[in-house]
Parts: structure tokens; sequence; C-alpha cells
């Protein structure tokens, strides 16, 4: 499938794009995905990320627990995708919620494509309708002591605080065939 490739600093201003990333984002989630040790492409997914401009950049911020495999895999490569996955493909986008990279290749189990990257080394995947490519340029632990309380204790019981990757986004692809339909 073909795809269209958009201005980086210009993509927040595509009303379309930034309604898809929000709804998905706060329902099934999206798709981030890095390289492993090995080299395996490693999707996991999230509910918290956030987009806009920093330091004059345009960057999408994603946060990730230490425990996360993904965690392993940022650490290594200082870059990851950001994949938008089609509605229909919900229940994959949870499935990479709920397993982990340490014990399968989630990209083969699901049969994903990869979509190289132009600008990073970690690829995409060829059915999200949207894709940012990030490249880590600053990351940041959440303090506990920085937090209102009822956010430690909701979401914080077993620590393992959240490491914040800020991610500059020098690539952004959107499927043609979701330009193109006009229900999203
Ligand atoms: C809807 C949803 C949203 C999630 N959001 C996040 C998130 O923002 N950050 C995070 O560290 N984990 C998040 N997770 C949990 C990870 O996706 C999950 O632990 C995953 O199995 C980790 O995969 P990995 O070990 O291959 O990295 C979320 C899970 C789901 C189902």
């Amino acid at each position: 499938m073909t795809r269209i490739p958009i201005d980086p600093k210009d993509w927040p201003a595509h009303g379309r794009l930034v309604r898809e990333v929000y709804e998905r984002l706060t329902a099934e989630g999206i798709l981030i995905a890095a390289l492993d040790e090995a080299g395996r492409l490693n999707p996991m997914t999230i509910g918290w990320g956030v987009f806009g401009c920093i330091w004059g950049r345009s960057m999408f911020p994603v946060l990730v627990r230490p425990s996360r495999y993904t965690y392993q895999c940022i650490e290594r490569t200082g870059d990851y995708t950001v994949n938008v996955m089609p509605p229909d493909l919900a229940d994959l986008v949870g499935s990479c919620g709920t397993t982990s990279g340490r014990d399968m290749d989630k990209v083969a189990a699901h049969g994903l494509e990869i979509l190289p990257s132009r600008h990073i080394r970690s690829g995409g995947l060829a059915a999200a309708n949207i894709v940012l490519e990030c490249r880590v340029v600053h990351h940041n632990d959440v303090q506990q002591p920085n937090f209102a309380v009822d956010i430690v204790t909701n979401y914080y019981p077993e620590g393992d605080f959240h490491r914040v990757y800020f991610g500059q986004v020098l690539g952004v692809s959107v499927r043609q065939d979701f330009l193109e339909d006009g229900t999203a």
C-alpha cells in the first residue's frame, strides 16, 4: 500500500491525523516499536503519550516503565516508531500490551510486515495508518516526591516509575487509503 510522506513539522496541523492519534491512544492504544539486541523489532502498546512542539522541534514523548522489554530496546537504539493502527486491528494492539518481547517475537506471531524507516534504525509497521519516526533527544524519570498523592497510589503501587523518552519526530508517513477514506 502506498504511503504519503508528511512534513514532520507540519503533521499536527493536519487535524484529521491529530484526531486519529488521540482517539486511538484513548481507546485500544497505539504501538511503539524499537529494535532489540538481536535486531528484532518489538512492538508494545501505549496508552500514554503526548505530542507537540518542544525546543523548536516536533516531538512525541512516550512513557515506558523499566520493567518493559521495550525499555531495554529504546535504551539501546535511542529511537522508536509510533504506529497508529486501524481500529479493526484493536485485538492485535491489545495483544501487544499483554505479551512481552522477552517471551515471543510479536511481529512474527501476528504476521506483521515491517516498514523500513528513513531516518532511524527501528522500523515501523506497514499496517499502521500513521507512522512517526522518533529519535530520543532527552529522557527523564518521573519522580515520586513530585507527584500528586493520588497518582502514586493509583498508578505506582509497585514503583516501576516511568522513564519519559522525548522523541523528536523526524519522519511521518500516512497510508494513502486512510487519507482518501473520509470516514476517519
Ligand atoms: C491499553 C494499554 C496501554 C498501555 N500503555 C502503556 C504505557 O503507556 N507505558 C508502559 O510502559 N506500558 C504500557 N502498557 C503495558 C505494556 O504494553 C505491556 O506491559 C507490554 O506487554 C510490554 O511489552 P514488552 O515487554 O514487549 O515491552 C499498556 C498496555 C495496554 C494494554
